[in-house]
């Protein structure tokens, strides 16, 4: 309860003081300072102990000090600690030192993104990260940027932007008239598209279910010979970094056939976009530059702090047309006014923190993180194998697959793991056998935490065949 003076005048206090953020400072600092060492994932007391903030809505103003205290001492053990350099679960990037504190700042900026008038500073950066991006990335010149929250949102846009450009070409302004009566599209996907594309395409009208699906091969890449004949009707969605295997479309193949067809391509790149970046690893990019849209995490490969994720798209224009608001309040500039690139209209200022990351790191820095995240999965695999794991998919990027000799032993295996705080990696099934997935994403992680993770596999395993001996089956 605030007990002198009226609320504003406490936050104006607290404003002027710096005592809360500083209060923050030294929670935040105490949560760096354990994260390397600490479980990876929460205990379960930790997760019980949050049954404390299921609490009825306060009616009186409380006291922020106690609200952090509770906060840290509650919520900060009931983390993942997917900063740290043994979390290996889903395709969870870690955040940079540089963009992380950028961060900080920009917190306090506290911008709005949406206009050039309303965060000049936003819109610059917005402005120079679109340039730095479509150099570092090997994208074609002129490409566009728009600044969202991560690739699920990035996908909607692109094949927003797609739809309404064939669309365009037949004569048909999806933006004025909808769906309703608009010659008919095609949609070519691969059999082991990610589920946001199959949540982009019901979004836009297109359905999930009324599309033409490419067979992939034994790593889960689409195999060019079952692309159907393409036309000016044809989405094309194709793939750099399968979720699991971490496989990449043939690109040269899929966008040769689609430009001669005029069909539209997109890559979804959520991960495995940045593999242009990379010395090593650009090889499996080769023709995704015939692609006309790309979406792409920050979030994830890069290590920005989340959410941050890109859409690119070639032509500007289908793009801006796709996106397009308009009011008599809404004062465009004829500098960059990022709402233009988003289905949002106010949006945070996550280009700062991008900013920062690809500052900090410099085209050099990207590449060598990217194949540093590739040589840790390579040699996890490497490792894994040689403990007698075996490995399931040709570790050509940041992830890799582990399977026991038994799928019960996997499954136990996986549990046991994820019970240890030694490591997390979440589980799927791959061709029909469970699997233990292990996608390397953090700036972090090193090569001790790869040869810790592995005796926790070890152990993991060697617990699960005890139990699996103790109870008979
Ligand atoms: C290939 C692929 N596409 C899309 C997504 C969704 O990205 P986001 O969660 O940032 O929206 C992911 C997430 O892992 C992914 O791996």
């Amino acid at each position: 309860m605030v007990k002198t003076g009226t609320l504003q005048e406490a936050m104006l206090h607290q404003a002027r003081t710096h005592e809360l953020l500083e209060q923050a400072k030294s929670c935040a600092y105490a949560y760096a300072d354990t994260v390397f060492d600490r479980r990876v994932f929460p205990s379960d007391e930790a997760i019980r102990a949050l049954d404390v903030l299921d609490e009825p809505l306060p009616e009186t103003p409380g006291d922020p000090a106690q609200i952090l205290t509770l906060l840290h001492e509650c919520g900060s053990p009931a983390t993942v600690a997917q900063t740290g350099g043994r979390y290996f679960g889903f395709v969870n990037g870690s955040s940079l030192p540089a963009a992380l504190a950028a961060k900080w700042l920009s917190d306090v900026w506290d911008q709005n993104a949406a206009l050039f008038v309303i965060s000049p500073v936003t819109a610059r950066l917005e402005t120079v990260c679109e340039k730095w991006l479509v150099d570092l990335l090997n994208l074609p010149a002129g490409t566009a940027a728009g600044f969202v929250s991560g690739t699920s949102t990035a996908t909607l846009c692109g094949l927003a932007a797609g739809r309404n450009e064939l669309l365009k070409r037949m004569g048909w302004d999806v933006n004025a008239k909808g769906l309703f009566g608009a010659p008919e599209l095609r949609v070519v996907v691969s059999a082991q598209a990610h589920a946001t594309v199959f949540k982009a395409l019901a979004l836009l009208g297109l359905g999930r279910e009324r599309v033409e699906t490419v067979p992939v091969d034994g790593q889960g890449r689409m195999m060019p010979g079952g692309l159907p004949a393409l036309d000016d009707r044809c989405l094309v969605i194709a793939q750099a970094g399968n979720v699991h295997s971490g496989a990449f479309d043939p690109f040269e193949e899929i966008g040769g056939r689609a430009r001669s067809a005029g069909s539209w391509v997109h890559i979804d790149g959520a991960f495995g976009l940045w593999a242009a970046a990379s010395r090593t690893r650009k090889a499996l990019m080769d023709g995704s530059g015939l692609a006309d849209s790309w979406s792409v995490d920050a979030h994830k490969t890069l290590n920005v702090p989340y959410d941050c994720g890109i859409i690119f798209c070639r032509d500007r224009g289908a793009l801006v047309a796709a996106m397009q608001a308009s009011g008599s309040y809404i004062h465009f500039s004829d500098k960059r006014d990022g709402m233009l690139y988003t289905p949002e209209m106010s949006r945070r200022a996550r280009v700062v923190e991008l900013w920062a990351a690809l500052k900090s790191l410099g085209r050099e820095g990207v590449g060598e993180l990217v194949d540093r995240l590739c040589g840790h999965a390579g040699r996890f695999a490497g490792r894994l194998r040689e403990e007698g794991f075996r490995i399931l998919n040709d570790v050509v990027f940041n992830q890799a697959l582990a399977a026991c000799d038994t799928p019960e032993l996997t499954k136990g295996t996986l549990d046991n793991i994820q019970r240890s705080g030694e490591c997390w990696c979440g589980g799927s099934v791959w061709n029909g056998e469970p699997v233990i997935r292990i996608s390397v994403c953090s700036w972090a992680t090193t090569p001790a935490d790869v040869e810790r993770s592995v005796s926790a596999f070890v152990q993991a395993r060697g617990k699960a065949a005890s139990a699996a001996e103790n109870s008979g089956s």
